[in-house]
């Protein structure tokens, strides 16, 4: 049974409190699939927002979950360790390819965003102490990129819909275009656009570099502001400016980061290190909420000291908790088992049915890309306001829900991110669906 958000006690977020909107209540969930509480199927095509990689309740997670139960529930970090922890650490520093110190953990991408910007600021302030002059707190950010919900990563979020309402609050950013692929028919021209803004980011940054802390960037896709997939050169670019004006560069790898785009890490994708990492979502395989920001050692080097002014004061309660570490040490077995090999196969199963779908619908269906387990395009229909709020979306989204599909359309934008070992039969019955709800908007 569906209920309006006016019916629930629970606040039902991104969604107009209005009797014209409707919930629907999930039961369970097993492998790609939901199920309501009447027993309807729904396949999860964006893995319950990017986090349930290896589908719902992986049997391996699961497992872990129940015998982490068994022995440890809780403990704070601060001053204390445990085995949870300390192993996903060296996990994660292992699949990142040791260009990383240290794991600090949160528990939403937020905060790991907001963590990183602050390991920034006060990486400066330890290094360079009073005769930096000015208090580097500055960020290069970019259009249409999003950071997430909190303060702190609404700042350094391009202005869109979503935090318009707030840019009152915003402390220093400089923003700079968004480096689109799609916004350029050729090779040519989208060099040109990338050699553009590097000149807008490095002539920004030379011109107050004791103001500037970092540049911050979703590598290679920005996710939830529309699918826009960039070239790894605008990457290779940032890290050449940010090491030459010396500036940290930030990637916020919330989306991107465990497995996504092929790699552990976008970064490896791309080759370009950056200073600081901050990822979420898929890390528990969308079991429970856990997030993480990596150090570099370079950074890490400036907190090395018996000054206290100079440590981190910054710490979440549930901070590293050890059932979603453990979770987080069963999701990352899995990747590393199977999981990157499934997004390879992923990507060259949505390469060739986005082609069906492009010869079904040319006039309605635009710049169809892939990359990893994402497939993204734009419907050629808009019908009233550009971005999010395009009611294009809302409504295809319907449409896909009576064919008992869950997708969740950034207005004209739509995509696909399903978990990495979703079934070809799955597939089948996504692409068919959009097919006919495509054909019927
Ligand atoms: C790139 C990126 N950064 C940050 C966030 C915020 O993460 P959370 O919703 O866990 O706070 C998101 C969420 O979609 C994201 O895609």
């Amino acid at each position: 049974m569906n209920l309006s958000p006016e019916e629930t006690s629970t606040w039902i977020p991104l969604t107009l409190q209005n009797r014209d909107e409707s919930v629907l209540q999930i039961q369970s969930a097993s492998k790609e699939f939901l199920y309501d509480k009447s027993g309807k199927e729904y396949i999860d095509g964006i893995s319950s927002w990017w986090t349930c990689i290896h589908g719902h309740r992986h049997p391996e997670i699961m497992e872990a979950i129940r015998q982490q139960t068994g022995v440890l529930d809780h403990v704070m970090l601060a001053g204390f360790l445990h085995d949870p922890a300390e192993l996903l650490s060296k996990k994660i520093l292992s699949l990142s390819g040791g260009n990383y110190k240290k794991v600090f953990y949160s528990d939403n991408g937020s905060n790991a965003v907001e963590i990183a910007l602050k390991f920034a600021i006060q990486y400066y302030k330890n290094r360079d102490g009073e005769k930096s002059g000015r208090h580097r707190s500055k960020f290069i950010v970019f259009s249409s990129s999003y950071h997430g919900d909190s303060i702190g990563g609404m700042n350094v979020s391009g202005i869109t819909y979503f935090n318009r309402i707030f840019a009152e609050l915003r402390f220093p950013v400089y923003e700079i275009g968004a480096p689109d692929r799609f916004q350029f028919s050729t090779k040519e021209e989208t060099s040109i656009h990338y050699t553009n803004l590097l000149s807008q980011v490095k002539e920004a940054i030379s011109e107050n570099q004791d103001e500037y802390a970092g540049i911050v960037i979703e590598p290679l896709v920005f996710g939830a502001s529309g699918m826009i997939f960039y070239d790894p050169e605008f990457l290779q670019g940032l890290r050449k400016i940010a090491t030459e004006l010396d500036v940290l560069l930030i990637f916020d790898e919330v989306f991107t980061g465990m497995g996504r785009t092929g790699e552990y890490f976008a970064f490896q994708k791309a080759d370009a290190v950056p200073d600081l990492i901050a990822f979420a979502k898929g890390l528990t395989g969308g079991s429970l909420p856990l997030a993480a920001t990596l150090v570099s050692e370079k950074i890490y080097h400036t907190f090395l000291t018996d000054d206290p002014y100079k440590s981190f004061f910054h710490a979440h309660t549930m901070t590293g908790n050890p059932i979603a570490c453990s979770a987080g040490l069963a999701s990352l077995a899995v990747l590393e088992k199977e999981g990157l090999d499934q997004v390879r196969k992923l990507e060259s199963d949505f390469r060739k049915r986005i082609q069906g779908l492009v010869s079904s619908h040319p006039e309605v269906l635009i710049n169809p890309r892939v990359l990893g387990g994402i497939c993204a395009f734009e419907l050629n229909q808009t019908i009233g306001e550009d971005e999010y709020l395009n009611p294009i979306g809302k409504k295809l989204r319907a449409k896909l829900l009576e064919k008992h599909i869950l997708l969740r359309p950034l207005g004209n934008t739509v995509y696909i991110t399903p978990p990495y070992n979703i079934s070809e039969s799955s597939l089948d019955r996504i692409f068919s669906a959009l097919d006919q709800a495509i054909g019927s908007l």
